[in-house]
């Protein structure tokens, strides 16, 4: 194993209060709870408010995971926000964050859309940087309101989507055994149109209720693609880092979808409890699945110090990947 350049130092999380459950959905569009806790394991999903937006849940999140990581706004030179429901087109959600942080200006902040696996290609990013010298603690922010984005009268998708942040603070390893390892990305763009917002956000071209500026999935062609992309990316980074997979600890998934968790628990041949979830209670919040999800389990107790922990994720583009630390 190589000497980790880079450890996570504290982490946050952040979801909006209002809970929107199964059947408060069945109000809206024709399902029902037994068919998406059946199907996707989900229960309810948090929703922001109309003002609430993608930075202020960044926000709350970063603000936590400073404090947990003993440092202020004032110590950070690089911010990185994962998200692709940023508060507006331009400028970048992390130039807002900014603002709204107090992080000095002599400061590298610019945003990544790699959609659900956005918080590991913002790690990597965030952890190169800090590896070659030149910046020296990184706040690194998955954020989302894709309550915004998605489409409320398809019932195949509505469903399955939710807001909330999480964030996490990274700096220099100082201890030769503690720190991110590795980290693996990969993208296969000819699968683009399976997920995807075709005529983006706020596309002035749309006309009012055209579903191009809404949210568009093909469900199945994405879950077999999730299971087989999670899988490989996970065993891929295993064996580039000498590690069995049953020497991992605790294993942090995007939370999309409980089937697919349980298939890569099954496909690994790990058991259940090895893996972290909460999509139960969040559903799928894209780039701030992954870290939401690791600030709830280190705060649970999940994660001890020297445990090997293994992130792995997928999502539009088609993007995945999957990162291994040692706590
Ligand atoms: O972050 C990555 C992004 N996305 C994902 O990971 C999602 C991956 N895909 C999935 O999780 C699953 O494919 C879904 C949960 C989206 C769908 O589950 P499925 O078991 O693949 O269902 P299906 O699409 O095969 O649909 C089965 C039936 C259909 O009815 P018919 O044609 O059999 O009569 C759907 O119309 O279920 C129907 N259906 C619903 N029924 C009630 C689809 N959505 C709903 C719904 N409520 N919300």
């Amino acid at each position: 194993m190589p000497t980790p350049s880079t450890v996570i130092l504290g982490t946050g999380s952040f979801a909006p209060s209002r809970i929107m459950t199964n059947d408060d959905l069945s109000r809206i569009v024709d399902t029902s709870d037994e068919w998406i806790r059946t199907r996707t394991g989900i229960r309810e999903r948090r929703i922001a408010g109309p003002s609430e937006k993608a930075s202020d849940l960044g926000v709350e999140a970063a603000r936590r995971a400073l404090t947990d990581a003993g440092l202020t706004p004032a110590d950070i030179d690089l911010l990185v926000v994962a998200t692709f429901t940023p508060d507006q087109p331009l400028p970048s959600c992390a130039s807002l964050l900014q603002k709204k942080l107090g992080i000095p200006t002599r400061s590298a902040c610019f945003d990544v859309n790699a959609a659900c696996t956005g918080f590991l290609y913002a790690l990597d990013v965030a952890s190169a940087m800090i590896a070659s010298g030149r910046y020296r603690r990184a706040l690194v922010v998955g954020t989302e309101k894709l309550s915004e984005v998605v489409d409320w009268e398809d019932r195949t998708t509505c469903v399955l989507f939710g807001d909330g942040a999480g964030a996490a603070v990274i700096g220099a390893s100082e201890e030769p055994d503690r720190g991110l390892l590795g980290c693996l990305l990969g993208c296969d763009g000819s699968s683009a149109d399976l997920l995807c917002i075709p005529g983006g956000p706020r596309d002035p071209a749309s006309p009012p209720g055209a579903r191009s500026d809404r949210l568009q999935m093909k469900g199945r062609e994405i879950f077999k693609l999730a299971v087989r992309c999670m899988d490989e990316s996970a065993r891929d980074i295993l064996e580039q880092q000498h590690v069995r997979a049953d020497q991992i600890s605790l294993v942090i998934p995007h939370q999309a979808n409980q089937r697919i968790i349980d298939a890569i628990a099954e496909y690994l041949e790990l058991p259940a409890d090895r893996f972290f979830v909460n999509v139960d209670r969040f559903g799928n919040t894209s780039a701030a699945s992954i870290p939401i999800a690791l600030d709830e389990a280190r705060r649970a107790g999940r994660i001890k110090r020297g445990d090997l922990v293994l992130l792995v994720a997928f999502g539009a583009g088609l993007t995945y990947g999957s990162a291994l630390l040692r706590w």
